[in-house]
């Protein structure tokens, strides 16, 4: 890169309108879409579409709703003219949907065009012009005039192709192509002439497409330019004004989101940003951002999935996995403190209450996604996001301290694979650290009221072991501790049930220390007895308190529990 970019890039000069409306105006209606993915999303394809895919395509656009859908460009290709062909003789053009035909601005090949739409309802001859000084003296070598005229001579020619309508209603469509690089009164002055050429009826509409055919400013700059076209178009009753902003800078959808503000009533764009180069507007993009202030694109978009794989198919590109709306990652959080903020915005959401789950700017469901995918664990991930995924996919809702164990334990897992960690492998996970049977079992257990408390009788398998213990204490938990009489100390305890049915299993957590200290660890069980439940909880735990410093129980030798590092020696 040079130092000095200056000495071979200009800035894009600025448009001069002081008044500019266009900041202050919100989009409160959707635009009138032309989706153009079958000509200049096709054009820019590796493979271009044959005419299994291009109507695949077709079927695809009048299901999600376009009304006004680029076919082809026909006069270029007999594959082109033979597929229009088809669909208007074979009936695939729904009643409501005008097709659209592009068309260099040349008498013959204007012809070709209108042979191509002949028979459709309602069909759009779209002819461009280039205008910008580059094209002119560089590319074509023509003045000012010259383009004039010749954008007024195909306006005519045009007129004399549909000299018998044929039952069709045609409509012009003018392109000043390169418009984003060319003077404003120019644009004026040939967009203006075409109009008058076309003579339109009272109520008819020319469509006036102004094409950022190579995005080159700011879009606050092309919505001052289309604002000043919006001021100045001479016969403006009788046009619709539309953009087509390609995505040069990457800022195409900001772009035709101003625009509209600034006056444009119809975009032009692909699927996903399809097109040359970097492509034409996205517009899954513009249709979702609209929804998602509250005004239907009038685009059925609610299965997202299934048109992002029926698009990848019929152009044969991905689209990419953190593409607005569609991708695969897009509504994924693998970050711990993301995590935690969408669980609390799931938790705290309402049905039929406004949308205000942090980092998910739409609900996914409202595009078909499931839930499943929003949260992911990786290293990054924390507690909230390990135990969203147990509470969605098993119904544990873990307390707050043993959230923060196991997401230790899944960090650990996930450093050393590098990798994800999927909601099976966390309860595999989950079931062998904290549901698995070890060396303690309480295989029977017997409650009796005792004055002031609880008296209880516990049958343990240490082991192989077979011993009996009674204890008494504030409740049926304190009582065991005692009955057992180890040195541990109960830290916290909670428990719920399994589901939502009276005969649902109730899980209980058990927080244990040693009493000289060290870190509390958990047991968890599950039983369809609660105190069942915290007993096999109790066991669970007690074996982990062992294992934390090596050792394991056994029974000595005057049948106490006892744990040691040399366990096995002492087992009898
Ligand atoms: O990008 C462009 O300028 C075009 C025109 C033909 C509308 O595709
Ligand atoms: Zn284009």
């Amino acid at each position: 890169m040079m130092q000095d970019p200056q000495k071979k890039y200009r800035p894009f000069a600025p448009v001069a309108l002081i008044d500019r409306s266009w900041p202050d105006r919100a989009v409160t209606a959707p635009p009138v879409w032309l989706s153009t993915d079958l000509r200049d999303g096709n054009q820019a394809l590796l493979e271009p579409m044959d005419g299994v895919r291009k109507q695949t395509f077709f079927d695809l656009l009048c299901r999600i709703g376009f009304k006004e859908i680029e076919v082809g460009f026909p006069s270029a290709s007999q594959t082109e003219f033979d597929f229009i062909r088809h669909l208007i003789t074979a009936g695939c053009v729904p009643a409501d949907v005008t097709i659209s035909a592009l068309t260099p601005a040349r008498p013959e090949l204007i012809r070709r065009t209108v042979e191509a739409l002949r028979g459709a309802r309602r069909a759009i001859v779209h002819v461009y012009v280039a205008i910008s000084p580059v094209f002119r003296s560089l590319v074509l070598n023509r003045t000012r005039a010259d383009m004039v005229e010749m954008a007024v001579q195909a306006t005519r020619a045009i007129r004399a192709a549909i000299a018998d309508p044929g039952g069709t209603e045609w409509v012009l469509q003018y392109s000043p192509e390169t418009f984003s690089g060319a003077e404003l009164d120019f644009s004026q002055e040939i967009c203006d002439a075409v109009v008058d050429a076309w003579e339109p009826e009272a109520r008819e509409k020319v469509i006036i497409n102004l094409p950022a055919t190579v995005e080159m400013s700011t879009p606050n700059v092309f919505a001052d330019q289309v604002e000043w076209m919006h001021r100045n178009l001479r016969r403006r009753s009788n046009i619709t004004l539309s953009v087509h902003p390609h995505n040069d800078r990457g800022t195409a959808v900001a772009a035709a989101e101003l625009a509209m503000a600034a006056g444009a009533e119809r975009i032009e764009g692909c699927l996903f940003g399809h097109g040359e180069r970097t492509g034409n507007v996205d517009l899954v993009t513009l249709a979702l951002n609209l929804y998602t202030q509250g005004v239907h694109p009038q685009l059925d978009l609610s299965r997202i999935d299934e048109i992002a794989r029926a698009v990848e198919h019929c152009t044969r590109l991905p689209v990419a996995p953190r593409h607005p709306y569609a991708g695969d990652l897009v509504f994924t959080a693998f970050s711990g403190s993301h995590q935690d903020a969408i669980k609390k915005g799931f938790a705290a959401h309402r049905s039929g209450a406004f949308w205000d789950v942090p980092y998910l700017p739409i609900d996914p469901a409202d595009v078909g996604r499931s839930y499943d995918a929003v949260i992911r664990l990786n290293g990054q991930s924390g507690k909230g996001g390990v135990s969203y995924i147990l509470e969605r996919d098993h119904g544990f809702v873990l307390p707050r301290r043993l959230q923060i164990e196991l997401s230790r334990l899944v960090k650990m897992c996930t450093d050393a694979s590098g990798g994800e960690m999927k909601s099976a492998d966390l309860w595999a996970l989950f079931c062998a650290t904290y549901l698995a049977t070890g060396d303690l079992k309480c295989v029977h257990h017997e409650l009796y009221d005792v004055q002031g408390g609880q008296g209880a009788r516990l049958s343990l398998e240490v082991r192989g072991r077979r011993i009996d213990v009674t204890g008494t204490g504030n409740g049926p938990l304190d009582a065991a501790m005692a009955a057992l009489g180890v040195p541990v100390r109960l830290v916290h305890y909670e428990e719920h049930a399994l589901g939502r049915e009276s005969g649902a299993e109730a899980v209980a957590y058990v927080e244990l220390e040693w009493m000289e200290g060290g870190a509390p660890l958990f047991g968890v069980g599950v039983s369809s007895n609660i105190v069942t439940a915290s007993y096999v909880a109790l066991m669970r735990g007690l074996d982990r308190l062992a294992a934390a410093r090596g050792g394991r129980w056994h029974v000595d030798g005057r049948g106490r529990l006892q744990s040691g590092k040399d366990a096995a020696a002492t087992v009898s």
